[in-house]
């Protein structure tokens, strides 16, 4: 993997390896399939972060299951903002659904906050949080995640998914802000 990682004005290095990134992705597929084999869950992924955990994650999973996505933003450069907007909804009925969400990350708990609110208004059976990373030092909204992929300081992420302004998406491993 490079050593460092440039995006716009700011430079990154490795944080968590693709490898453990793997390894706990299928710890947690494990999980997820022991808790609701036989319920046919629907996996909802948040656009545009989760979707490379969330094709990771559901290969981990080996129960019958659908998938949905729907695309949420609250994020502009390294700051979370105050309003949640659903940009793409849902487009398909969760009543009596057994609903696992997928997340990238956790941060001040504002979006999943909404979300989840949002969610439990359409009567799904339940509702459970699988995130790959949380940040319980930003954490400002009461989101206590099912399933946790790596409890990581308050520090700005990227790859894996995860962007600065648009950019690092694509790398396999994760990597966080380089002081100075
Ligand atoms: P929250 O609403 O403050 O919890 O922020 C959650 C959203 O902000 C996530 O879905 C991410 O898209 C984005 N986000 C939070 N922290 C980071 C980070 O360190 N790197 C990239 N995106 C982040
Ligand atoms: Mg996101």
């Amino acid at each position: 993997m490079p050593t460092l990682v440039k995006l716009h004005d700011l430079t990154f290095k490795p944080f968590i390896s693709a490898t453990e990134i793997e390894k706990r992705t299928i710890e947690i597929g494990k999980e997820i399939s022991n808790k609701f084999a036989g319920e046919k869950p629907l996996f909802i992924a948040i656009l545009n972060g989760a979707f490379v955990f969330a094709a990771d994650l559901v290969r981990a999973c080996n129960i019958p299951s659908e998938i949905a996505f729907i695309k949420l933003t609250s994020y502009h450069g390294l700051e979370s903002s105050g309003t949640v907007k659903t940009i793409i909804g849902l487009d398909i009925n969760i009543e009596n659904r057994h609903i696992v969400i997928i997340e990238d990350i956790v941060d001040s708990g504002r979006t999943m906050h909404h979300f989840i609110n949002d969610l439990k208004q359409k009567k799904p059976a339940s509702i459970s949080l699988a995130t790959l990373l949380i940040k319980p030092g930003a954490l400002q909204f009461p989101i206590k995640p099912e399933y946790i992929g790596f409890e990581i300081p308050t520090k700005f992420v990227i790859g894996y998914g995860l962007d600065y302004d648009g950019l690092g998406r694509n790398y396999a491993d994760i990597y966080h802000l380089k002081e100075n």
